[in-house]
């Protein structure tokens, strides 16, 4: 039996597995975090996707009788929590879907059944007994239908995917375990970073609740002051786009010439002193690349051309990064070509789709570069990242 706090039992589904959630990588697993409340209502709060329903039954069973359960609060109708809801109604068949009229579409979309909701809205309240519950819209802080629920009883704010983290794990808090905030920021570089607005928004709806426990759908959630406090200040930071004055260096290669290029960057922004972190996508993964862009101000993307094109693994970069549009960046291309440059053109375009500033025009050798070249171009490029400091 996994219990939280007084009345509040952990049910959710523990994803050892898991090794990519719709395309970034999980190496460390997942849980879809599902919370039960017992007060004179019983309440589910978040399920589970469709293959954690058996844990999570399990775990049902061993606090109660799931026939018992009067409400099931769907904060969100993504997959990974909404998967088993219409398996777990037809064994709780008294139990009341409530949602936003977002969340009841998007179900309703997904799943072809019907419930008998209850449609809630922003500061709707429901009694449930010695508790309120109130509800916060939270648009966009990953679908049109999210929405988080505070407890002013237990003061506890069930966050759903906000401040979560994509980890596997039997032990449910922050602070038991290091290497957290790492796996939290990226899961926001690559689940949130692209609603900042929205987060900025739901930070201010719960700036002046009292909260000893959030209670997020995935991964740790946090249970003292201190880490309370970290996670939030984390999010105010990450939502405001704010970042420091570091480059990350992105490319693949062909015959090493945009390698060579990349590699002479990063050995001038080491001489002038300036933080950067490199990588060769044919060996890092994109959503490695895209944690680290969240605290760096400035993204060098470089390939070389092949039929005209781009390579493939800058292309599925660039793609995933045009979805992200992290705001405040200044960007450069780069890389070495062969008879003709013209795919170039994508390269620039697509990092301007990201909403990503260009410093300059991008920096394009004819097959291998000299020393010369590389100097004084690695020399202009330092002087363009140092002007935006
Ligand atoms: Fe955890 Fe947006 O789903």
């Amino acid at each position: 039996m996994n219990k939280i706090s007084k009345d509040i039992y952990y049910i959710g589904y523990i994803d050892w597995d898991l090794r990519s959630f719709h395309g970034y990588s999980t190496p460390k697993g997942s849980s879809y975090n599902s919370y039960l409340i017992l007060d004179e209502k019983k309440v589910l709060v978040d399920a589970v996707k469709d293959y954690g329903f058996d844990e999570m039954l399990k775990r049902i069973k061993q606090v109660i009788d799931p026939s018992e359960i009067d409400y099931i609060i769907a904060n969100h109708a993504e997959m990974d929590h909404s998967g088993s809801i219409f398996k777990l109604l037809d064994i709780a068949p008294k139990a009341v879907v409530v949602t936003n009229k977002f969340g009841q579409k998007h179900m309703r979309l997904q799943m072809h059944r019907e419930a008998k909701w209850r449609i809630v809205d922003d500061g709707d309240e429901l009694e449930i007994g010695k508790r309120k519950l109130t509800f916060m819209t939270a648009p966009m802080v990953h679908w049109p239908d999210n929405m988080a629920v505070y407890s002013d009883f237990d003061k506890v704010l069930f966050s759903n995917d906000a401040f979560g983290q994509h980890i596997a794990s039997s032990v449910r808090f922050f602070d038991q375990v290091e290497g957290v905030i790492e796996e939290a920021a990226k899961y926001y570089a690559n689940i949130v970073f692209p609603y900042g607005n929205a987060v900025l928004k739901l930070l201010k709806k719960i700036e002046t609740l009292e909260i000893d426990l959030i209670l997020t759908a995935h991964g740790f959630s946090y249970r003292t002051k201190k880490d309370i406090a970290k996670i939030l200040k984390l999010y105010s930071k990450w939502a405001s786009y704010k970042a420091d004055n570091n480059v990350v260096i992105v490319y693949d290669s062909m015959w090493h010439s945009t390698e060579i290029i990349a590699n002479s960057f990063s050995l001038t922004l080491d001489r002038n002193r300036i933080d950067y972190s490199v990588f060769n996508l044919a060996k890092t993964h994109i959503s490695d690349v895209v944690t680290k862009l969240l605290d760096a101000k400035f993204i060098l993307v470089g390939s070389p051309i092949m039929n005209t094109q781009i390579l493939p693994t800058v292309s599925a970069f660039l793609t995933y990064l045009k979805g992200l549009k992290p705001q405040k960046r200044y960007g450069l291309t780069f890389g070495s070509y062969g008879w003709g440059p013209a795919g170039y053109k994508f390269l620039e375009g697509s990092l301007e789709q990201a909403k990503i500033n260009l410093l300059d025009k991008g920096k394009y050798y004819q097959f291998s570069p000299t020393n010369k070249w590389l100097d004084e171009t690695g020399n202009d490029v330092v002087k363009l990242i140092k002007d935006k400091f």
